[in-house]
């Protein structure tokens, strides 16, 4: 710190955690004029009436959107030229947010499409940004191996297990490539980088996001709440209560984790780009709300409520518990509706009720995946907060705050009922 104020860029503004590091830079996190500058970079359209970002004002930094950058396509080269003409004062770029990331069915693919756009985001800057400071960019706890039946290391999760993920399992997950990518890239060069890594990330966006839990959720309970005429008020109506089971299985629900919303993620991310002393060089830090794991089980009812809804345990699953299932999976001959499969039943209802953002806005192709997780997560990966304690980032809140807000934000722009 202590230079002129920054220019922060961020690339996939419109995702999970890019929308909230625009965000929280707007809201001059972590202090009035530390940034003069942001541009949020995003392939799909997104306008700033429909972002939900907080309106201008003399106080923020000024920001401006660039959509339609399809970062698959073209090199750092071609990248280059289309940045230099699209975003103002691109040679002043000081802090580098790369939040992008394409999900695809074959792992191999998936880590070279990714590796590729970093790559080309990372060329370009070399190029246009001499006074480039610090790239932070997303990690997850993919990279211990919980796409692995069972997961394979033994939580609490530290840092320095990534590196001995097994190979197999290491080149289906693009992180190792970006470690690699980024050490070489900022060889000899005056900006340094880190990786955060977050479990489940809990946040809003203005319109979906692949694999946002709590949006899937909040539109399967809101439609849930709907249909058996339940709200907020039904308490003081003396009308019975409407039980929820939780869309999972025993260990499903008890298995310890670490949920992270996205706003704490941004602020992490933020907060180590203007500390590259002790948070650069390439370091990994963990990142959650709370150094104390929680449970799906104890966080259901608490969501079941806000939509006036009981949240109970899972429905009768004997016969799946002891199964160990793969990322995706669900067990066979299950009774309930999945959570996925309630919403696009259902789905007509958002239409009715004037919410048609409701249906395209969803979370599309990531649907299944997340009905799943309640089924397949049932062991134990919870992080450890220590080395994040150490940077003296801020400490730790309740992990049901974020879920309410986003519950609330989407509620105010028309994503649930
Ligand atoms: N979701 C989770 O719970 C979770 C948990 C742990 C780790 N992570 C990791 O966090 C990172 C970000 O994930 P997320 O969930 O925040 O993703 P997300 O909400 O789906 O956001 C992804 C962003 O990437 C952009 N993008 C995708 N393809 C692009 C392309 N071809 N060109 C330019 N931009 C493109 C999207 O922009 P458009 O809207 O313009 O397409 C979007 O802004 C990933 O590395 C993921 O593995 C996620
Ligand atoms: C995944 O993609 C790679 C590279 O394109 C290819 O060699 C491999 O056969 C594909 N795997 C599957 C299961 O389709
Ligand atoms: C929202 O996303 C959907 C699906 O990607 C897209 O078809 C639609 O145009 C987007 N709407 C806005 C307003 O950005």
């Amino acid at each position: 710190m202590g230079r002129h104020p920054g220019h922060a860029i961020v690339f996939g503004a419109s995702g999970l955690i890019g929308w909230a590091v625009v965000d929280q830079l707007l809201r001059c996190y972590p202090e009035t004029s530390t940034f003069s500058r942001i541009t949020a970079v995003t392939n799909r359209e997104v306008t700033f009436s429909e972002s939900h970002w907080p309106e201008p004002n003399a106080e923020r930094p000024k920001l401006q959107l660039i959509s339609g950058i399809d970062l698959r396509h073209g090199d750092g080269v071609m990248l280059a030229n289309s940045l230099k003409q699209a975003v103002e004062d691109v040679e002043t770029v000081t802090h580098l947010f790369y939040l992008v990331f394409t999900a695809h069915p074959n792992g191999t693919e998936e880590v070279a499409t990714n590796r590729r756009m970093l790559q080309n985001v990372i060329d370009a800057h070399n190029f246009l940004s001499p006074d480039l400071q610090f790239v932070v960019f997303p990690g997850g706890t993919r990279g211990y191996g919980i796409y692995a039946p069972g997961g394979v290391f033994t939580p609490p999760l530290t840092e320095d297990m990534v590196n001995n993920l097994p190979p197999e399992q290491a080149k289906t997950v693009v992180y190792p490539a970006n470690r690699e990518l980024l050490s070489a890239a900022s060889k000899g060069r005056d900006w340094t980088w880190c990786e955060v890594c977050p479990d489940a990330i809990i946040g809003f966006t203005p319109n979906g996001s692949q694999f946002s839990l709590a949006l899937h959720w909040a539109q399967y309970l809101s439609l849930y709440a709907h249909n058996h005429g339940t709200g907020p008020s039904n308490q003081e109506s003396g009308r019975p209560a409407i039980e929820i089971p939780f869309p999972g299985s025993t260990a499903g629900a008890n298995s310890l984790f670490s949920p992270a919303s996205a706003t704490k993620i941004a602020r992490f991310m933020i907060y180590a780009s203007l500390h590259s002393d002790i948070c650069g060089g390439g370091q990994l830090f963990n990142i959650a709300d709370n150094d104390a794991p929680c449970t799906y089980g104890e966080l259901w009812p608490r969501l079941a409520g806000w939509f006036g809804l009981v949240g109970t345990g899972p429905a009768g699953d004997s016969q799946t518990q002891n199964n160990a299932l793969a990322v995706g999976e669900l067990p066979q001959g299950a009774q309930q509706l999945t959570p996925g499969e309630y919403i696009s039943k259902h789905k007509d209802i958002f239409t009715q009720c004037g919410r048609s953002k409701a249906v395209d806005g969803g979370v599309g192709a990531g649907s299944r995946q997340l009905d799943s997780v309640g089924y397949w997560l049932t062991f134990d990966r919870h992080l450890s907060l220590e080395k994040l304690k150490k940077t003296g980032f801020e400490g730790s809140q309740d992990p049901v705050q974020g879920w309410l807000d986003s519950f609330q934000m989407f509620r105010n722009v028309g994503l649930i009922l």
